[in-house]
């Protein structure tokens, strides 16, 4: 079967889900605080799904478990270098996905698009969007991103979600708050 993945991931998806993915098409880096994203980071707080989350392992996930810096940049603007998906990967910041769809798209990717499943049983069973590997066509298949376990994957969303969604544009603060002891090289180019 042929697979259009935004139509697929629309059927299966809420649709707020959907109106989420959709917004965070990638844009300039010229954008004022989004309010929708800002509110679903805000719902976080009371999530089930976070309960217990722990958001200082998710920053260690987010850099180094799973490369999402690679391809998102530190601060979730889709800056990342990785020459897969230069600059354009989705900008977090202005994501308004809820927990349970930050988990989805994490464990299963965005087949069709550069984003890569984290889940390593992905596809081998039915769990993401219904689909195995099997079911691709050639050149569709789901991209395999670095393995995550289940609590890690929890624990990135919570760091997205506290530190990256609905968040304005990265100032030198965040900059250094990132980068900690090497943030005087990593962020000179910020500084005003
Ligand atoms: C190889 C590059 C690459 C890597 C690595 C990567 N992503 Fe992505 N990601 C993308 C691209 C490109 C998109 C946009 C796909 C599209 O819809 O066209 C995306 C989309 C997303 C979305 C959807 C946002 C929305 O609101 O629709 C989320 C969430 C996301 N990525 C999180 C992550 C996380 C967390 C990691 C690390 C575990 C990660 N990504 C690793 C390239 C990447």
């Amino acid at each position: 079967m042929s697979f259009a993945p935004r139509k697929l991931i629309g059927m299966l998806l809420a649709p707020g889900l959907l109106a989420g993915m959709l917004a965070a098409a990638p844009a300039t880096a010229t954008y004022a605080q989004d309010a929708a994203a800002a509110a679903a980071a805000a719902a976080a707080a009371t999530d089930p799904l976070l309960a217990g989350a722990d958001a200082e392992r998710g920053k260690e996930v987010f850099a180094k478990v799973g490369v999402c810096v690679s391809c998102h940049g530190w601060d979730g603007d889709g800056t990342g270098k990785n020459p897969r998906s230069e600059g354009a990967a989705a900008l977090l910041r202005e994501s308004t996905l809820d927990a349970a769809g930050f988990k989805e798209i994490i464990s299963c990717g965005i087949p069709g698009t550069p984003m890569p499943y984290h889940d390593n049983q992905a596809y081998k069973d039915d769990r993401c969007y219904g689909m195995t590997a099997d079911m691709f066509e050639p050149g569709q298949e789901p991209h395999k991103g670095k393995s995550i376990k289940p609590e890690d994957i929890i624990n990135l969303v919570a760091y997205i979600q506290t530190h990256i969604q609905g968040k304005p544009k990265a100032t030198y603060e965040d900059c250094a708050d990132y980068f900690g002891a090497s943030a005087e090289k990593a962020c000179a180019f910020m500084k005003r």
